[in-house]
């Protein structure tokens, strides 16, 4: 074994949001400490939630609090929520904010210089502290800022392709270099994945290259659950056109701070549906959503949520509705535009520059438009559609300590199940990954305080390498990994997408496969220094992975409920809220799927859900 070995306390797989906090908990508790970046550190998808992180200040409505955080997270998650989570989250995300702010992250500000609050989707008050539309940016840029400081040893462009175990126990990682191809072996008491989601298994996604379900793929290989994986978020709003930047994320503070969605028609369609569970609280009328947006009172009571501001699971669902039924723009999607609400305040604020107050507000938003599209948003719609963003499934984790069903293997933010239900809230991931990223830092600090280091397994580094070579000029391989992946994404796409059917999935899994079998001949030429094919290859057992997880679960699950539509069975069906759905890898070596019971949950949550109806 002539690797690089590196010794640490903590291994933490991922530098997004939750890795950084989870490094810096674990740093702060007196331990050596290793972080992994699959590509340079800063670049993380936390830089895709723009719009804000979701916390109970109660800085524009004092009425809010964690209570109604609570059961806002719940009725968005339709109930199947890990409900100790989704506690522990509203309760400390507060906290967690204020904190990023006392290591130098710059808030907007209210008028008496408190951090400012947006509307989002299925939020009851304004609640996403932000920092314009590049919230996500400022809290990696912040971590990091912190983290360095911290003295934690950072490994960058390297990639885990396995964990390694002892027994029962993870006792490390083994992975490669991107730039060179070496092999690297990590021996540590503790590991945790915060590798966030699987965007990269569909064709239209706002994730990058490198959210191909590592970290889910790496747990089920090690023995860990997964579950809810049949809930994939398709955000409302990706960019339709260019074809080239198809899929990038148009946030959802564009809608918090006025938006409206339009057909063909020029209709303002989103009024046609409104949930039963939201009607109470959503406008029927402009005025009155707009008001709301300016957080003001409709006919001497609080106003209501536009309709443009319901979930994000509906919101999609109404616009794949129109682009279906031949209401669509030009390319496949519906408009987005600012110029009604701008027009609207404009005769309320005589002297408002509409231009100005756009460009503020959505920074990123404007800029993105003007370079990648053309468009001006101050005066011009967006052409949008949905876009693969966020899996609310995940590595199956105690809500507490967030270790996972393996000892000493912990998941934090994205990676990690449970948190969200059914669907998430817009916001609500960014306060997810610095909760749960301290709490998974610190109970693997905690972990390795208590257990010494395991034997690193000699058989497991040279299996996996073995298998990684094989790639490489493979005799009998007539197969290019960028086709598979490529084909993988359209079966995704197409059948396992916004709206199911049984046949669409059961036809899915034959397809899974076939390019499972034709995985198996899958070749790359040249050798192992910046080889992005061989790359692909290693990263496509993961998506094989998570795709059959998706397409198995979401089979299961015959009812429509948060993020999964299925066509033939169209409605929420009683008995399937009593359950979540675990996949875990069987004796035999195949994927198994079976029904969770949800814990009862205590009287003093349900008292809360009750009185926030
Ligand atoms: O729309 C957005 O800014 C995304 C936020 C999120 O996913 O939380």
């Amino acid at each position: 074994m002539d690797y690089p070995i590196y010794e640490h306390d903590v291994l933490v797989i991922g530098a997004g949001g939750a890795g950084l906090r989870a490094a810096i908990a674990a740093s702060a508790m007196g331990c050596r400490v290793g972080l992994v970046c699959k590509s340079l550190l800063g670049k993380a998808h936390t830089v895709m939630a723009e719009g804000g992180i979701a916390a109970a200040l109660g800085n524009v409505d004092a009425r809010d609090n964690w209570e109604v955080h609570f059961a806002d997270t719940m009725r968005g998650g339709q109930y199947l929520n890990n409900w100790r989570m989704a506690e522990i989250h509203a309760k400390e995300a507060p906290e967690r904010v204020r904190e990023l702010e006392a290591w130098g992250a710059v808030f907007d500000r209210t008028k008496d210089g408190r951090i400012l609050q947006r509307h989002f989707g299925g939020h009851k008050y304004p609640r996403l502290a932000h920092v314009g539309d590049r919230t996500g940016l400022e809290m990696i840029r912040t971590l990091q800022d912190h983290g360095i400081h911290q003295g934690i040893d950072v490994h960058m462009e390297c990639t885990i392709i396995r964990l390694l175990k002892d027994g029962d126990r993870v006792v490390g990682a083994f992975g490669y270099y991107r730039e060179r191809g070496q092999f690297v072996v990590f021996h540590a008491k503790a590991v945790v994945l915060a590798t966030g989601g699987v965007g990269k298994a569909y064709k239209i996604t706002s994730n990058s290259w490198e959210y191909t379900g590592d970290g889910h793929a790496l747990a089920y290989e090690a023995g860990a659950e997964l579950v809810d994986m049949e809930f994939v978020q398709f955000h409302p709003t990706g960019m339709v056109w260019p074809p080239s930047v198809r899929g990038i994320l148009v946030t959802e503070g564009v809608r918090g701070e006025g938006g409206v969605l339009r057909n063909a028609l020029g209709k303002r369609f989103m009024f046609d549906d409104i949930p039963e569970a939201y009607r109470n609280s959503t406008a029927d009328n402009e005025e009155e959503g707009f008001l709301y947006v300016l957080g003001e009172k409709y006919q001497g009571r609080d106003a209501r949520r536009p309709p443009e501001l319901l979930t994000r699971d509906h919101v999609a669902r109404c616009i794949v509705r129109e682009i279906r039924e031949g209401r669509g723009s030009p390319h496949g999607g519906v408009f987005l535009e600012l110029q009604t609400f701008c027009d609207w305040l404009a005769r309320r604020r005589p002297g408002l520059n509409k231009a100005d107050y756009i460009r503020k507000k959505l920074p990123s938003m404007y800029h993105q438009f003007k370079q990648l599209g053309g468009i001006d948003i101050t005066t011009e719609a967006m052409e949008v559609g949905p876009t693969v963003h966020y899996i609310m499934g995940g590595v199956r984790v105690d809500g507490d300590t967030q270790m996972s069903t393996v000892p000493g293997l912990f998941a934090a933010g994205e990676v990690a199940g449970g948190m969200h239900g059914a669907n998430r809230l817009g916001g609500n991931s960014l306060s997810d990954l610095l909760v749960f990223g301290k709490r998974a830092g610190e109970y693997a600090a905690r972990f390795a305080k208590e257990h010494a280091a395991g034997q690193l397994p000699r058989d497991q580094i040279e299996e996996t390498a073995r298998w990684a070579l094989s790639f490489i000029d493979h005799p009998q391989g007539d197969e290019n990994p960028f086709q598979v992946q490529y084909d993988l994404q359209e079966t995704m796409q197409n059948l396992v997408g916004i709206v199911r059917r049984e046949e669409e999935m059961l036809r899915a899994l034959e397809e899974l496969e076939r390019l499972r079998e034709r995985y198996r001949r899958v070749r790359v030429v040249g050798n192992r220094e910046y080889n992005p094919g061989w790359h692909t290859a290693m990263d496509l057992r993961n998506l094989l992975i998570v795709a059959e997880a998706i397409t198995r679960s979401a089979l299961e699950r015959k009812e429509s409920r948060g993020a999964q539509f299925r066509e033939d069975f169209p409605t929420k069906r009683e008995e399937f809220g009593k359950f979540n759905m675990v996949v875990r890898k069987g004796p035999d070596g195949s994927m198994q799927v079976r029904r969770e019971p949800i814990p009862e949950m205590p009287d003093y949550l349900k008292r809360i859900i009750e009185q926030n109806k």
